[in-house]
C-alpha cells in the first residue's frame, strides 16, 4: 500500500461551538461514510443503523453495502458504548476503504485508554484505506495515542488550562495561545506535517474516494433494505 495515505483529523472545542456542523463537513463529501454517533443526530446521512440490536443492523448494512461504490450511515449505539464501537470498528476494519467518523470520543476513550478494535483501527487503518474523523469537547480527555496519530486537528474555543496545555504538548504553545483567544464559533486548523495554522482546513485528502468519480457521499435510496431507511 505504499503511496496509499490515510487521514485522521480531529475535531476539538467546547460544547455548542460547531464540531458536530464541521464535522459533517469534513465527512460528507466522502463515498463511503459510517459514524459512530451516540447523540443521534447525523441524520444528513440517508441510513441510520438503529434498534435494539443496532450492531445487527450494522451486519447486514456492510453486507448490503459490500460492493457499492457508495454509501453512508449513522450507526447509533445501545447502552453500551464501548462494545458497541468495538463491533462497529472490527466491521470498519474488515471492510476497509471508508471513512469512519467517530463523535465524542470521551464518551468510549479516556486519555490513556481507547478500546482495543478502535485502537487498532487508529493504528493499522492506513492499511485498510480507513480514514478517521473524530471529535471531544476537551483536548485533555483524548486519548494520547489518537492525539499522536492524529494528522489534522480543527480547534474550537477551549479555556480550561489542562487542555490547553494538551494542546500545547501536542502541537506547541503558540498552537494553544491561539486557541484560548478563539471567539465561540471560530476555529483554526493546524495540519501536523507542515506544522501550519490557517484559519479554515481544507478538506482533507483521503483514499474513500475512486479515481474518477466525483461522488456525494450519499448513497441510491432506491437501493437500501427499507429498515435502513429511517431518515
Ligand atoms: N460557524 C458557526 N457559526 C455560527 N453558528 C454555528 C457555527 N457552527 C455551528 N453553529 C451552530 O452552533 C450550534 C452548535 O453546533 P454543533 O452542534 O456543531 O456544536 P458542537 O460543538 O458539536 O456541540 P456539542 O459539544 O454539544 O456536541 C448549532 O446550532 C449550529 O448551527
Ligand atoms: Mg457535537
Amino acid at each position: 500500500m505504499s503511496g496509499i495515505q490515510n487521514r485522521i483529523v480531529g475535531v476539538i472545542g467546547r460544547k455548542g461551538s460547531g464540531k458536530s456542523t464541521r464535522f459533517e463537513e469534513l465527512l460528507e463529501t466522502r463515498d463511503r461514510i459510517i459514524i459512530f454517533d451516540p447523540m443521534a443526530e447525523h441524520d444528513w446521512t440517508p441510513n441510520e443503523l438503529a434498534g435494539l440490536k443496532p450492531v445487527e443492523i450494522a451486519r447486514e448494512f456492510f453486507a448490503w453495502a459490500k460492493r457499492k461504490p457508495q454509501w453512508a450511515a449513522n450507526f447509533v449505539p445501545g447502552d453500551d458504548l464501548e462494545a458497541d464501537l468495538e463491533e462497529l470498528s472490527r466491521m470498519v476494519y474488515d471492510r476497509g476503504e471508508c471513512a469512519f467518523g467517530v463523535e465524542e470520543i470521551p464518551l468510549v476513550c479516556s486519555a490513556n485508554h481507547m478500546p482495543d478494535n478502535f485502537g487498532k483501527l487508529v493504528r493499522t487503518g492506513r492499511h485498510r484505506g480507513v480514514d478517521v474523523f473524530w471529535t471531544a469537547q476537551r483536548a485533555a480527555e483524548v486519548p494520547r495515542t489518537l492525539t499522536s496519530l492524529t494528522d489534522e486537528f480543527v480547534f474550537f474555543s477551549q479555556t480550561e488550562p489542562r487542555d490547553l496545555d494538551a494542546i500545547a504538548a501536542r502541537c506547541g504553545s503558540d498552537v494553544a495561545d491561539q486557541v484560548g483567544g478563539l471567539g465561540m464559533h471560530d476555529s483554526l486548523h493546524w495540519d501536523v506535517i507542515n506544522r501550519q495554522v490557517s484559519p479554515r482546513g481544507v478538506v482533507p485528502r483521503g483514499t474513500t474516494r475512486p479515481p474518477g468519480q466525483d461522488g456525494t457521499g450519499r448513497a441510491d435510496p432506491q437501493e437500501a433494505p427499507s429498515h435502513f431507511w429511517l431518515h
